[in-house]
């Protein structure tokens, strides 16, 4: 496993769990991820490295959880080694390493995604501006840890944040190209896609929750809570997005000489005009992740050893618990912006006990036996239900359970799916 957060812990629980006797290893492990795997001691970035460990150990798969290796080439240096990894190459890891590539795909590819256009020149792009009034959003081309894009409802934010990025480098080389798009509005939702490069084995969509407080107020952040499934989605919105985004994306990629074997994550805005793009991801999403895998019965393994080797998904299907997931992410108090590290954590043993309560650890490390935070967000808790209150309740009740000092969290996660059952939609 390369990455060591919490989307990594997840898979790596997922993982054992589908194959308890193999063995595993992982990148730099996290607190909660040194219990599962044994730890290699080579950065989730040094690809070189990873590539010649694990010719060395002559590893039967590695999973790539982060876009950064993915980006950087690690599944061509796996490949030119023979070695079986899941996870695209650095060619079509460009959906979402170049915001303007991914764009212009979709375009090309008739996708639905917001009107745009890419920019190197500051006022070129400053004219753009002021010719669409605002809102309209900013972003940065290249891969900017998720905080690249400015959703501008002044002309004024805009032409600032045009010139952050063009100008000011604000987000160093990720902002030596932004694209500047149409505002979109609607519930996003995140679709995940296992595929082999035509074929797709798509998994339960959920819903995260970006801002860092209650009713989605305040700033970005890495996303502070996700929940599955979202009612919203029904056969035929999936047969929809399927065909007009998944499908086509995949066709045009290999089209381009750069086809996707990975997961493949498609950040999608409910619009009244349906379902458009807002963006690409080349990995699973962070903590969707941490909500979905817990839901799913059928084997994670499987799919992705068989992609990884080169096969086809087509024809298998995931299986599901029929309930619901709800996952409340533990922060230090101060996250996004800056925050304390060191903190002793407590984890009592009854939600170890619960068969219903999973906590995956992203920002923790063991220091002299004893676990801390490391990290803005520290902990994942998510609890499983018949019914996504049910799954809510529990969630909030392991994450008042854990104690650290200065322990953030939000309550509302799912709020919008509480709502909708409140004003009685389906
Ligand atoms: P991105 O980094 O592209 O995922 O964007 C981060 C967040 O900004 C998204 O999850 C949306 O909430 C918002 N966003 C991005 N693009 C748009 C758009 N064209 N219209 C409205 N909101 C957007
Ligand atoms: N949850 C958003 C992301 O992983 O990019």
């Amino acid at each position: 496993m390369v990455g060591n957060g919490g989307r990594e812990h997840t898979l790596l629980w997922k993982l054992k769990a589908d194959a308890p006797s193999a063995e595993f290893f992982a990148t730099q492990p996290n607190g909660g991820m040194a219990s599962l795997a044994e730890g290699v001691e080579i950065s989730p970035g040094d690809t070189e490295a990873l590539a010649g460990w694990a010719a060395s150990r002559s590893i039967d798969l590695t999973v790539v959880g982060p876009e950064a290796p993915l980006a950087a080439g690690i599944t061509d240096r796996f490949r030119a080694k023979g070695l079986p990894v899941f996870g695209p190459s650095a060619a079509a890891a460009r959906i979402e390493s170049s915001k303007s590539y991914a764009k212009e795909l979709m375009r090309d590819a008739g996708v639905p995604t917001a009107d745009f256009r890419v920019f190197r020149d500051l006022s070129a792009a400053q004219d753009y501006v002021r010719e669409q009034g605002a809102p309209i959003v900013v972003k940065a081309s290249g891969l900017a840890a998720g905080k690249g894009a400015i959703v501008c409802e002044r002309e004024e934010d805009a032409l600032q944040a045009v010139k952050e990025m063009l100008e000011d480098l604000r987000f160093g080389e990720a902002g030596r190209e932004v694209v500047v798009e149409e505002c979109m509005r609607g519930e996003e939702l995140s679709v995940f896609a296992l595929t082999d490069g035509r074929e797709v084995l798509t998994l339960l969509p959920s819903q995260d929750h970006k801002r860092v407080g209650e009713g989605d107020t305040g700033p970005n952040t890495g996303g502070m809570g996700a929940y599955a499934p979202v009612s919203l989605v029904n056969p035929e919105l999936m047969r929809e997005v399927e065909e007009r985004v998944l499908f086509s994306t995949l066709q045009a990629l290999e089209a381009d000489g750069s086809a996707f074997q990975g997961l493949l994550y498609a950040g999608l805005m409910l619009t009244p005009e349906g379902p458009k793009v807002v963006e690409f991801n080349c990995r699973f999403g962070d903590p969707e992740t941490q909500a979905i895998l817990p839901l799913l019965t059928s084997s994670l393994l499987e799919p992705m050893a068989t992609i990884a080797e080169g096969g086809s998904v087509a024809g298998m299907e995931a299986r599901w618990h029929s309930g619901g997931a709800v996952t409340t992410v533990l922060a230090s108090d101060g996250y996004p912006g800056g925050y304390e590290k060191g903190k002793a954590i407590h984890l009592p043993s009854s939600l170890a006990e619960d068969p219903e309560l999973f906590v995956f650890h992203a920002g923790t490390r063991t220091s002299g036996g004893e676990l801390v935070t490391s990290g803005g967000r520290v902990l994942a808790v998510t609890g499983l239900g018949g019914s996504l209150g049910d799954a809510s309740r529990k969630s909030l009740v392991g994450a008042d359970t854990v104690d650290f000092e200065g322990k953030y969290f939000r309550t509302d996660i799912g709020w919008r799916e509480f709502a909708r059952d409140e004003a009685g939609r389906p």
